[in-house]
Parts: C-alpha cells; structure tokens; sequence
C-alpha cells in the first residue's frame, strides 16, 4: 500500500456509513488515494453485509477489495494505528461516545450530521473538537450538493439583491422515518433534526448571520397510533400506503440496497426498518412550519412534512433578495433565477452535478473528495460549530412546537459559551 494511502476507518456499518459513504471510497478509491481498513458496528453480521457490498463496487470500479478489520468497540477502532481517518456514521445519539474520543485522538474525524440528538451532547462534541484544536468535518451533503453551491455563489455575486427571505419547502416521502430509530426523539432527537438540521445548517451557510428567535407549529396528524398496528410490515398483509418492504423509494436521497435482509436480523426492534408507521412508541412529530428570524433581519422558514407524496418538487429552496428571487428544485438539479426587478423572467439554469444519479444527487461522491483533502491538511467546508448550531436552532424549534408555539429566544438556549 502506498505509505500516502489514507486510511479509514467506518462506525456504523448501515445505510449511511457504506450505501453513501463506503461506496463512495469504494468508487474512487485509487483516484484518491484511500482505503477502508476498519470496521466497527454494534452487530457483527452487518459488518460481514457491508465488506460484501462496498467490495461489489469496487470490484466493479476496477479497484482493489477491501479487508478491514472488524470492531465491536469505537474505542478499538479509533486506537487503531491502520486507521488514520475516522468516520462516524452509528444514529445519531451514539455520536457522541465515538465523537469525543476521535477528537481527542487527533485523527482526522468525519461526522455525519445531525451532530447529535440533543443541545447537551452537541455542545460537548463542539467543545471537545475545540479543547483538541482538532477541527472536524460535517456530513451536511447540501454543502456538497452542485445546485446549492451555485446558488450560494449567485446570492454572493449580487445577482438578487441583499437576501432577504428564505423559506424550505420538504413535502418529503419519508413515513420511513417512523419505521426506524429515527421514531425515538431519544435516539434520533426527532425528524425534524434528522432532516431539519440540513435546513438550519443551510440557512446559516446563506445568512451569515445568528438566529434570534424562532417560533413553529405543527404535530403529527397522519402517523397517528393505532390500537390494532402491527409490530412490523413484515408480520402485516394490510393494504397499507406505508409498506415499508414496498413503497421505500429508490431516489438518490434514499439509496437502493440500504435496507437488508441483515436489518431483519436484528434483535433490537427499534433498529429494524419496518416498524408500523402506527405502532406506540414513536415520540416524533410528522409536519411542521417554522419561523426564524435572524440578527441581520433575514427571516427563514420550513415547510416541512414526512408524508408527502414522491415528487420532483418534494424539496425546494426559495431565496429572495430585494432585486430578484431564486427557485431551488433539488430532485430536477434545477434553479430558476428572476433578476431586475423582474426585467429578466424566469432564467432556469440546469445545475446537475455530473454525478447527479449517485447518492445525494453527487454530494456524496464529492463529500468523500473533502474528506480525502482535509485528510492532508486541507480545510473543513463545515465544522462542529455550525453542527451544534444547526441542532440548537432544531432544538429552539422543538420548544416552539412543544408549547404550541411559543416564541423561543435563541439567546436562552446554551451555546456552550
Ligand atoms: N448526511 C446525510 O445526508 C445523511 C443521510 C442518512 C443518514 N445520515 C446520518 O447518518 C447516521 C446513521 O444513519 P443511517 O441511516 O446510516 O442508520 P442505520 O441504522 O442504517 O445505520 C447505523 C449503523 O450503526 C450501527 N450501530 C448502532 N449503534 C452502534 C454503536 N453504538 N456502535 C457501533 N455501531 C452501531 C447499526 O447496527 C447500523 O449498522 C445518522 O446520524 C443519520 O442522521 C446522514
């Protein structure tokens, strides 16, 4: 192996860490200069699921096969001298007992987000990669994502005005998110923070400013329980628009062959996929639209449910400035510019990313690039700081919801400053 060769590390063998990320290493392996060494899952089978898989991509990539070593322990892992970067990819409420560790290890850390599931351990995840001086980077894929980029370039080059007003819009087929941890606001820290922190994340990529307030309503009124749901799909002959073994889409937000057979396998209920939709237990919310407002006047707002129907337009990103406005239509890799005060209508600019049909649309492919350039030394697109405040902002919104929409002053929640 060639001694520049980086070497990684994976915690959390599932949908994340080898669908998106071990595929991507997988791809571009020799381009790169990288290879996985290390494995480490909470069950050993998804281990031996996840080498067959992202060796089939590289074999078929021309690249050679992996053999890591399989871990139990993050602990293990990340003192393994074979490994030079780790990544993080175990739900999100394991983040930090691998997170803090990593850091202090200073070894290279990739961390998906959300950062955490709650403000608390985001803030010591924060605080640990700031005592270590070791900066980590952030799995927020729309900072990787081609149309993001360019809109954020256009805003900068003037091309609206002064932004003004953001607003996302996700009617989003994720009833997924009740079929698997993602249910539990202990582990996951809610949906809304699964997907939301991308949102909160984006707004402060585009603001450049701190939110101040922020207030929200919502509630579930579609994944409500039932006395009679089942326990699992699996076990159900319902005809049910939920189906967890029929309906998952096959979109490159959510990537085919991220849920096995090996999930079935697993003695834990709350880490299978197909948990009724209906069933007890989950804590989340399943619609919400939310209102922040910044220091620098800009106003933001999501409009957000998980049980929208597939669409193209499922998820748009709508900028306006005081001379022209912006449509972000992700799925189509397509933003539609209104310039002059309206002089110049409707410029719609295709902005696919080459690799647009793999995994998050190409943010994924070119995710694993970052990771390749902050392993030598260059910078990190999006750090600890911006993951706690993307949760902190998830955080100050969950408040808003949970007392029927109350104003949450930003100010009143830590920071851990
Ligand atoms: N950036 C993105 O767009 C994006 C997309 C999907 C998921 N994610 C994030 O990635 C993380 C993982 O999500 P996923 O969809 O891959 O979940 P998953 O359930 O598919 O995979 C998680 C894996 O971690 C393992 N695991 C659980 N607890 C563990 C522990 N303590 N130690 C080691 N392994 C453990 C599970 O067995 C499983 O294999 C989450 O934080 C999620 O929010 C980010």
């Amino acid at each position: 192996m060639n001694t520049n060769t980086i070497r990684v590390g994976i915690i959390g063998t599932g949908g994340r860490g080898i669908t998106c990320i071990g595929r991507q290493i997988a791809v571009q392996a020799s381009e790169l200069g990288m290879t996985i060494t290390a494995f480490c899952n909470r069950t050993e089978n998804r281990m031996q699921v996840a080498l067959e898989d992202v060796n089939a991509v590289a074999k078929a990539a021309g690249n050679e096969p992996f053999s890591p070593t399989f871990y139990s322990n993050a602990i293990d892992l990340i003192n393994d001298d074979q490994v030079d970067v780790i990544v993080i990819t175990t739900p999100t409420n394991a983040h930090l007992e691998a997170a803090i560790p990593a850091l202090q290890s200073g070894k290279k850390v990739y961390l998906d987000k959300p950062i955490a599931h709650t403000l608390e351990d985001s803030i010591a995840i924060r605080q640990a990669e700031h005592e270590s001086g070791n900066t980590m980077i952030m799995g927020f894929t729309r900072r990787y994502e081609k149309p993001w980029i360019d809109c954020k370039s256009l805003v900068e080059s003037g091309a609206i005005g002064n932004l003004k007003m953001m607003l996302v819009r996700a009617v989003l087929p994720y009833a997924f998110y009740f079929q698997t941890w993602h249910r539990s606001r202990a582990v996951s820290g809610g949906a809304l923070n699964d997907k939301g922190s991308h949102y909160t994340d984006v707004f402060n990529w585009f603001a450049g400013g701190r939110a101040l307030q922020v207030n929200a309503f919502g509630g579930r009124n579609v994944f409500q329980e039932q006395e009679d749901a089942p326990e699992f799909c699996s076990e159900c002959d319902r005809d049910c628009p939920y189906r967890a073994d029929q309906i998952r889409p096959d979109t490159q937000d959510q990537v085919k062959g991220a849920v096995d057979a090996s999930f079935a396998q697993e003695t834990d209920p709350m880490k299978r996929k197909d948990n009724c939709v209906y069933k007890k237990g989950a804590d989340i919310y399943d619609h919400a639209s939310i209102n922040y407002q910044y220091d620098n006047g800009i106003v933001a707002s999501i409009f957000y449910t998980i049980y929208g129907p597939q669409a193209e337009d499922e998820e748009t990103l709508e900028l306006v400035g005081t001379k022209g406005r912006i449509i972000l239509t992700r799925l189509r890799g397509e933003i539609n510019l209104v310039t002059d005060y309206g002089e110049k209508k409707h410029e719609v600019i295709p902005c696919k990313a080459e690799y647009f049909e793999s995994s998050h649309f190409g943010a994924d492919r070119k995710l694993v690039q970052e990771i390749a350039a902050h392993a030598r030394g260059g910078p990190s697109p999006v750090d600890g700081w911006h993951g706690m405040e993307a949760t902190r902002m998830v955080v100050g919104a969950l408040q808003s919801l949970d007392t029927g929409g109350q104003t949450v002053r930003m100010a009143d929640l830590a920071d851990g400053s």
